[in-house]
């Protein structure tokens, strides 16, 4: 067996031009939040949680055939098409661990990354790439780059002496940037390597045999993104002319890695080690210290996450494996961005157009950019989703907050400062080119009177909740309960959430009353609220994206009468209040919660398809536990023709006429975040209730909570991934991967933490 392996460097630079800054401050006593591996989009990006500064990124390819160069790996993709890869241990603050399994290149790699914390600049780090071939009967040569670009103000210098035959030994940089002060960077070969001195390509690239090649090249501001296609275009560059030498004749044309000068071959396993030291850091890492920091990380990593997640000591390893992997990969999905986005404030829907929104000339489109936001986010999926979602941020939350509560806060405090004047937030937040350069346009365009369901009070109160634990509480009233009732108790010691953040998710909160407001009188319908009525806006006739359930059933006729049941439950939600849910929106005819929607004749009707929307007054927690209606939900749940499923809860009844129709997103297939729900509902408020429905709600718990994790558990196992969601019939995983956002939330079922 023969294993070979280049090493490249690329270092982009940015000569200096101009700078803009926004307000991403160091706090020099916890810069334990401050480097990370923030470009979570990328199979290992590192940088700092500041616009405009250094990133480092991996690149790599086969030099089995051309092809591979073309499919060289950078961003994470679906179609790379790996057997799997994840972090297996990760911590924000610490460091990580990542196995890449890349089949087609006959690769794994191991990515380490461990953190030291200290001075005033946000710390240093140090990283450790290995490799070895997954079929080890097969030849196998990996080229590998790593690159450090400087996206802002700032030097980045190459202190080694550089003849165009690549760098021999240790490769060292110096640089400075406002945030990061003074730094070193270096990268040297792992322990136990050994080079291949002769051979194939040793008399044409003798002069570079032992070196590492590198390419220095100028870049704009706020291009290093597209290391990738700079770099291929470079390295194609420099092969053109031994390329054209067999042009015209009949010869075959040399390997890939005589073409492009490949000189360094090792052979066997492979590693190459990089330091970043912070001037100001006393504790500098080597070899030795790197590794033995690693084994020690690891080591804390299961201990904390078998305090944090307790499981029964009969739980078999590969299961604890999975449960660490998949929240270790939650983890390692946050990324910090930076940019502008494109926000439409004039375009409405006719149907949307009623007294709230009627002024009159106001319907044309007209996207325009908007001045840069920074957020600090998880990430629905690092490969097809790798930016901040709404609506997922308020579940991907109740998970990194039984990691570490206060990581939570700051993630949580990241989106709050995104809430506008008038208190709304956009529902996907696609921040610069880079993120946009993953969005088809159609879908780039944020709207100011879309709503997206409001977890992010899912997260406040989760947040709250670990804290109380805490003597000396004081109350805060958020004033979101027009009763005036409801009061958030917020200890003493750690307020966290400061009365400018409260002020904002208040001003959020009446947003939505104001901007969601459904219409009740005007249709001859009689509640005991005249307020209390809810409509999302921005559906069309096929989609309510702005509901999370996309192409879930609702009206057949968009109507500016239209009321929906998901939309009001998250409103009783905010405040904790059923209200007028049972009023409005339950059908004694079909005997289940309903939306409510305007016929041919105008007359209000109720609107029922039985799946994920007719369970929300439950999954939230706002029905009563002695509720006749309570059963009839258990019922339906628990009806295997109708949503219960060997898997889970399935998003529409099987039953139905648009089961598994169309693009199937929502209906039908089974989604673990709603499993959570209605396994946290039933855990904390129905079944410590004595009542009519406990016996039901426990066996339904039970059996639920079991299907849940074999089924994701079994997938990862036959896949090597988690996913999206989870076929109705089959409990197939379908559509991105790997999921790590909130399908990692049977972590928390498995420790039974909600
Ligand atoms: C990578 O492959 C190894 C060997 O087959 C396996 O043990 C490991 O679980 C895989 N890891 C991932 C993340 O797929």
């Amino acid at each position: 067996m023969k294993f070979d392996y280049t090493l490249g460097f690329v270092r982009l630079l940015f000569p200096v031009i101009s700078a803009s800054f926004a307000t991403g401050e160091l706090n020099g006593e916890d810069s334990s939040l401050f480097w990370g591996t923030f470009r979570p989009n990328l199979y290992f990006g590192l940088r700092p949680r500041v616009p405009n500064s250094l990133m480092t990124g991996l690149m790599w390819h086969s030099l089995a055939d051309y092809r591979a160069i073309s499919e060289t790996r950078h961003a994470c993709e679906q179609g790379d098409r790996f057997e799997g890869y994840t972090w297996t241990e990760h911590d924000p603050r610490l460091g990580g661990i990542q196995v890449l399994n890349d089949t087609r290149m006959n690769v794994q790699l191991t990515t380490e990354w461990l953190k030291v914390s200290g001075g005033e600049t946000g710390g240093s780090w140090a990283a450790r790439i290995s490799g070895k071939p997954i079929r080890e009967d097969e030849p196998s040569s990996t080229a590998i780059y790593f690159y450090v670009g400087s996206d802002g103000l700032g030097s980045l210098e190459l202190e080694n002496e550089e003849d165009g035959n690549g760098i021999e030994g240790v490769i060292r940089f110096t640089g400075s940037t406002s945030h990061l002060g003074d730094f070193r960077l270096r990268i040297e070969d792992g322990p136990d390597v050994t080079y291949v001195t002769e051979g194939l390509h040793a008399e044409r690239f003798s002069r570079k045999l032992g070196k590492t090649s590198f390419i220095g090249l100028p870049l704009q501001q706020g291009q290093v993104w597209k290391a990738k296609e700079l770099l291929l275009r470079n390295i194609f560059q420099e092969a053109q002319p031994i390329l054209s030498e067999y042009k015209d004749k009949d010869r075959e044309p040399p390997s890939p890695a005589k073409a492009f000068c490949y000189p360094e071959s090792f052979v066997g396993e492979f590693s190459f080690d990089i330091y970043y030291d912070a001037e100001d850091v006393k504790t500098k890492l080597d070899a030795n210290g790197l590794t033995a920091g690693i084994k020690g990380f690891k080591n804390a990593f299961h201990e904390r996450f078998l305090q944090k997640f307790p499981l029964p000591s009969t739980t078999p390893k590969d299961l604890i494996d999975f449960s660490k992997a998949i929240t270790a990969n939650l983890l390692g999905g946050i990324g910090y961005f930076y940019g502008t986005s494109i926000v439409d404030s004039s375009f409405t829907h006719d149907w949307d157009d009623d007294e709230m929104f009627n002024t009159g000339e106001k319907k044309s489109s007209h996207p325009a950019l908007v001045e840069p936001r920074e957020l600090f986010t998880a990430t629905p999926s690092r490969s097809f989703f790798p930016r901040g979602f709404y609506w997922d941020e308020g579940f991907h939350l109740q998970l990194i907050g039984e990691w570490d509560n206060d990581l939570s806060l700051d993630i949580l405090k990241s989106w709050v400062d995104l809430i506008d004047d008038d208190g709304w937030v956009g529902r996907e937040q696609i921040l610069g080119e880079e993120a946009r350069s993953k969005v088809p346009p159609e879908f780039q365009t944020q709207y100011p009177t879309y709503a997206n369901p409001p977890t992010l009070t899912m997260a406040v109160t989760a947040y709250i909740d670990r804290l109380r634990a805490l003597p000396d509480e004081i109350d805060v009233n958020l004033g979101m309960d027009p009763t005036g009732q409801q009061v958030l108790k917020v200890p003493v010691l750690e307020p966290g959430l400061s009365a400018f953040h409260l002020s904002a998710l208040r001003r959020h909160y009446h947003w939505f009353r104001r901007t969601q407001r459904g219409q009740i009188r005007q249709w001859g319908r009689k509640a005991r609220s005249r307020t209390e009525a809810y409509r999302w806006r921005g559906r069309s006739e096929t989609h309510v994206l702005t509901s999370g359930l996309d192409d879930y059933p609702r009206a057949s006729l968009p109507h500016v009468g239209e009321l929906h049941l998901d939309l009001i439950s998250w409103m009783g939600f905010f405040t904790r209040t059923m209200r007028d849910i049972a009023n409005l929106h339950w059908s004694e005819d079909n005997n289940m919660y309903c939306d409510v929607g305007i016929d041919e004749d105008d007359e209000s009707h109720f609107v029922c398809h039985k799946g994920y929307i007719s369970l929300f007054p439950f999954l939230l927690g706002l029905l009563d536990p002695n509720s006749p209606h309570l059963g009839s939900i258990l019922s339906l749940i628990r009806d295997p023709d109708e949503l219960w499923s060997p898997y889970g809860i399935r998003s529409l009844s099987k039953s139905h006429p648009l089961f598994g129709q169309g693009e199937n997103y929502w209906r039908g297939p089974i989604w673990v975040q709603m499993n959570y729900l209605a396994l946290s509902t039933l855990y904390k408020t129905y079944i410590p209730s004595p009542g009519p429905y406990q016996r039901q709600a426990r066996d339904i718990y039970d059996e639920l909570r079991t299907n849940i994790i074999s089924n994701v558990f079994k997938e990862y196992q036959r896949t090597g991934y988690v996913w999206e969601q989870y076929d109705a019939l089959t409990g197939e995983g379908k559509r991105s991967h790997p999921f790590t956002g909130w399908s990692s939330l049977v972590t928390l079922i498995m420790s039974e933490k909600y």
